[in-house]
């Protein structure tokens, strides 16, 4: 079967507490399982950011909400349907120790899902979590899936739609449209394209800007034993925030890589050429922003394998934000912490974890004041001013969420 597909124009995260069935409903919706790692398979959970490309249709002869489908062809009317978009879907995972992956999916979705099963009392621990995280990284077109309808009877669906309700109140959710859903059985699947069609519209972006995309996971795609001359470069995914990357186009990454010299060790940026572009499941010979993007690259596949590339940023040469090992940042914290009761500050030579765009680094508080602190990096980051950072505290065993900051020198 051939699949006419678009390049992918806008990505939405699948937020959620475990097993309410973000992947499910991602596969209901695209038809592929993100959960493809063989971990992840072990151990039952989306463990990296898995992703997914959905192109979103509707048939002319159906009425509203029945119109909208993933089939090409309308098995009611036997027509072709068309093509509304192709969207990408970024799966974060639900469980709470992976809530920094969390985190750098939330700095490259245009909008989310958020999925809480019917079966249990809300919130979980997760949905809220996630829900906050939202909230601070001003994610603010939101879809609510009510999943897993088909396990409790009416009565039980409406109490759970109260306590959503209840819930989203007072928050960046607030306004978000509850649609109720079995993504295993794959009812009211159109209902839920037609709530991404309505609340979450793709971004204008602006294409003269120089291209900017940020990393998210990076690979070496050949089998082992593959010789040496047939190898192939290493591959970054991600998506670009602004401007357009074509096929022979130079790029530079930054922060680069570890290079060790007399003792002491810095990073220096890399530099390489697009070979090849993915986009919606196709080669491409230009791909803009929105949607997820792997681009194969002359690099050596060892550089690439096993996301050692996730978290950073990639674009035309000298037009990247500076590589820092340092940064001040205005703070905003969080009230609370689920589960565990009130912030508090933060304090000077405490460790801290730091989600800037897609990558994560721990850095030691140098220098604490109410609303603003500076820090020190163990691995740097490519960021400008004004860039949005996920502050996270260690507690117990986990790093929480307890704020974000805004990078101001
Ligand atoms: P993590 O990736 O681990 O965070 O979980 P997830 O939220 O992606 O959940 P997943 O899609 O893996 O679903 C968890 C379990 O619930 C699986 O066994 C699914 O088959 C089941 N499930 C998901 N959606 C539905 C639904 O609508 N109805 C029923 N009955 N089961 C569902």
């Amino acid at each position: 079967m051939v699949t006419e597909q678009t390049q992918p124009e806008v990505n939405i995260g699948l937020v959620g507490h475990v097993d309410h069935g973000k992947t499910t409903l991602v596969q209901a919706l695209s038809g592929d399982w993100t959960d493809q790692h063989s971990e992840e398979m072990k151990r039952g959970i989306s463990i990296r950011l898995g992703y997914a490309d959905a192109t979103l249709r509707r048939c002319p002869d159906c009425a509203e909400p029945e119109c909208y489908t993933v089939e090409e062809t309308c098995p009611e009317h036997d027509v072709d349907t068309e093509i509304l978009r192709t969207v990408s879907f970024v799966d974060a995972p639900g469980h709470e120790t992976l809530m920094a992956t969390m985190l750098s999916g939330a700095s490259i979705m245009d909008g989310a899902v958020l999925v809480v099963s019917a079966t249990e009392d809300v919130p979980q621990a997760q949905t809220e979590e996630h829900l906050m995280a939202l909230d601070i990284i001003g994610i603010e077109n939101i879809v609510i899936a009510q999943n897993k309808v088909d396990l409790v009877d009416d009565e039980r669906a409406r109490e759970n739609y109260e306590q959503i309700k209840a819930f989203v109140e007072g928050t960046v959710a607030e306004d978000a449209p509850i649609v109720p859903v079995s993504a295993q059985q794959g009812v009211n699947v159109d209902l839920v394209i037609s709530a991404l069609e309505e609340h979450i519209p793709t971004p204008e972006r602006d294409e003269s800007l120089s291209a900017r995309m940020y990393t998210a996971r990076s690979f070496d795609i050949n089998r082992p034993g593959t010789k040496a001359k047939d190898l192939l470069g290493g591959v970054i995914g991600g998506s670009l925030a602004q401007g357009t990357l074509e096929v022979d186009d130079e790029i530079e990454l930054r922060p680069g890589r570890e290079v060790e010299e007399g003792g002491s060790s810095e990073y220096h940026s890399i530099e390489t050429s697009v070979r090849s572009l993915q986009a919606g499941g196709q080669s491409q010979e230009t791909v803009g922003p929105g949607g997820l993007l792997g681009v194969g690259t002359g690099l050596d596949p060892s550089l690439t394998k096993g996301d050692a590339l996730a978290g950073q940023v990639a674009g035309e040469p000298g037009t990247l934000p500076p590589t820092r090992n340092a940064f001040e940042m205005e703070v905003e914290l969080l009230d609370r912490v689920v589960g565990e009761g009130a912030v508090e500050e933060i304090s000077t030579g405490e460790p801290l974890m730091l989600t800037v765009g897609t990558a994560t680094t721990v850095g030691a508080v140098t220098s604490a004041r109410t609303g603003e602190c500076e820090v020190n990096l163990k691995r740097p980051v490519c960021a400008e001013e004004g860039a949005k950072i996920a502050i996270n505290r260690r507690m117990g065993a986990r790093w929480r969420l307890i704020g974000v900051g805004t990078l101001t020198e």
